[in-house]
């Protein structure tokens, strides 16, 4: 190769990646909306029900009310939005292996010290011939969340979990552990 064609070439390998970091870049903030978007209903969602009807009853509209949310958020925004966890209590939340890949990346940069409420990853991968846009964001267990995941449950609350989810895993939590993730995917 001359030395101007490999000139080019180079150019033409940076610009192409500058090209493709842009790109990543504009996905992930417009993926950041979407997951502050169905965590804010979630939220408000756990919430109204802790307050209103307490956490028996709010278990059985968390059954329907989080994978509805997670339907209704995919359809609005075009993304598919989830979300997942090493240890289940849904099964089909279950993690396909590139976001169990990233789920024990998470523990491990939170053990090496980042902030929980910070670890995110996004990456384009080839996923039957195509490109797609993937994304995680960790979701720090709260004081709320360790009545319906935590080490010590209350009875009914208890009696409930174990009606509707049989073969439940997602107990044991303390406050700052990593409940699981947020999980977005678009094609490119
Ligand atoms: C009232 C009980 C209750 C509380 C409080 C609660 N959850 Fe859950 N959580 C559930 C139920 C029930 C499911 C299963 C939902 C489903 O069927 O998709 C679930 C599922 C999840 C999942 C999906 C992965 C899986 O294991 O299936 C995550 C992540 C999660 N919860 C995080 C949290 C966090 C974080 C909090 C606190 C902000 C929280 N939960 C508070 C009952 C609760």
């Amino acid at each position: 190769m001359t030395k101007s064609a490999l000139a080019i070439a180079t150019a033409l390998l940076i610009s192409g990646n500058v090209q493709a970091d842009q790109s990543l870049q504009t996905s992930m903030e417009e993926g950041k909306g979407v997951i502050k978007a169905f965590f804010g209903d979630l939220k408000g969602e756990l919430e109204k029900g802790m307050k209103q009807s307490g956490p028996v009853d709010t278990i059985a509209s968390c059954n329907i009310v989080a994978p509805s949310l997670a339907a209704g958020h995919s359809q609005m925004s075009g993304w598919e939005v989830g979300r997942t966890s090493l240890k289940l209590r849904n099964q089909k939340n279950a993690p396909d292996a590139w976001e169990e890949a990233v789920l024990k990346e998470f523990e491990t940069r939170k053990s090496a010290g980042e902030d929980p409420m910070k670890l995110i990853k996004a990456e384009i991968v080839e996923e039957g011939g195509r490109e797609v846009f993937r994304m995680m964001k960790a979701i720090p267990t709260a004081e709320v969340c360790t009545k319906c995941h935590g080490e010590t449950i209350a009875e009914p609350v208890a009696a409930k979990l174990d009606e509707l989810y049989p073969s439940d895993k997602a107990r044991g939590y303390k406050v700052g552990d990593l409940r699981g993730a947020f999980t977005l995917k678009k094609p490119m």
